[in-house]
């Protein structure tokens, strides 16, 4: 996100060889014939369909939450992501496999009545999930369309009981070098954090995805549970969460700590306000690369714009 100049070596997405045709080309060169077969007749046991929450899936969607775009297809989404820890490339979905999302616990800690631990799968079978589909824009200037499978941050919110001193709550993703070769880059300041407030939680849109497409996320997505903004740029939508706090003090998010002149706390989307480096004022659609005019709130004003009156001098669109 820092330095976004394409490289000589960096090809268009369009032409990039999709992972299931590269797997398969890697399997047989490397087994001939049997691994062909194998291919050919059975599924790959993959962490997504080992999932043990998969009976869950596909969930009911939710028809309040319709979009004004078609879907993007999977395989454009599946295959263009942000997730720094396995790499500041956009096709991390390889390396994302060493990421082992379980056993798996979320800390519930701060100014709550009482701090937790709880296992993803306690925590999930708790929720009841729901589909929504939701416009995702990153401040990158591309944007998605996707069918998110989770619960409402509300829901985790009752389950969390934070005390009326909570101010914040701050979302933290796992640390570790071991696996995750961004996070041997020791200029970043990991682990990965992002914060909202309360309020922000608290909106009925705020959402933590446990799926996406009708299954369990995949690793580069953010398994086993992410954070879903869908009104502010895909950095504050935190991946693989580890912790959840409650704070009295605003927490300092990844982005913002690392370049303060170009990623604020809020980050709303606005098209009028550009990025010191670029415009705002068009996206990029994912798979298709059609271009659309970006909207304030990235479309979702009506919902949120209410949660900003009386912060009109804070920098409330970086
Ligand atoms: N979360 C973590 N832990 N690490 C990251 O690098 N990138 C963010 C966000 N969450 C990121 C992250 C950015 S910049 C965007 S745009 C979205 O994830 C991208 O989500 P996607 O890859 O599922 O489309």
């Amino acid at each position: 996100m820092l330095i976004k100049r394409p490289r000589s070596w960096e090809i268009p997405e369009a032409e990039a060889t999709p992972e299931a045709v590269f797997l398969n080309r890697r399997e047989l060169v490397a087994g001939g014939l049997a691994a062909m077969a194998a291919t050919v007749i059975a599924p790959p046991v993959t962490a997504q369909n080992a999932d043990p929450t998969l009976d869950l899936y596909p969930a009911k969607r939710n028809a309040a939450y319709a979009l004004d775009r078609p879907l993007t297809e999977e395989r454009f989404a599946a295959d263009y992501n942000n997730f720094y820890e396995f790499g500041s490339s956009k096709s991390v979905a390889v390396a994302a496999r060493a990421l082992k999302t379980r056993p798996w616990t979320v800390k519930i800690e701060g100014l709550v009545e009482k701090p937790f631990e709880i296992g993803v799968d306690d925590l999930i079978r708790r929720m009841s999930l729901e589909e929504r589909l939701y416009r995702l824009r990153c401040v990158e200037a591309w944007a998605m369309a996707v069918p998110w499978t989770g619960f409402p941050m509300r829901a985790l919110l009752d389950l969390a009981k934070p005390l009326s001193s909570a101010r914040y709550v701050r979302f933290e993703t796992f640390l570790d070098r071991s696996i995750a070769p961004g996070q041997r880059q020791i200029w970043y300041p990991w682990p990965y954090v992002e914060g909202l407030t309360i309020a922000e939680a608290a909106n009925e849109l705020a959402f933590l995805a446990t799926g996406i497409y009708g299954k369990p996320l995949a690793n580069q997505f953010g398994a086993p549970l992410r954070v879903v903004v869908p009104w502010k740029y895909g950095f504050k939508s935190a991946k693989s969460i580890v912790k959840i706090a409650f704070t009295e003090q605003r927490p300092k998010s990844f982005w913002e700590e690392l370049q303060p002149a170009e990623y604020g706390f809020w980050a709303n989307v606005n098209p009028a306000v550009p990025h010191p480096r670029w415009s705002q004022a068009e996206e990029r659609i994912l798979g298709t690369n059609e271009k659309r005019p970006t909207v304030i709130y990235n479309g979702y004003g009506d919902d949120v714009a209410s949660l900003y009156k009386g912060l009109e001098n804070e920098r409330l669109f970086v």
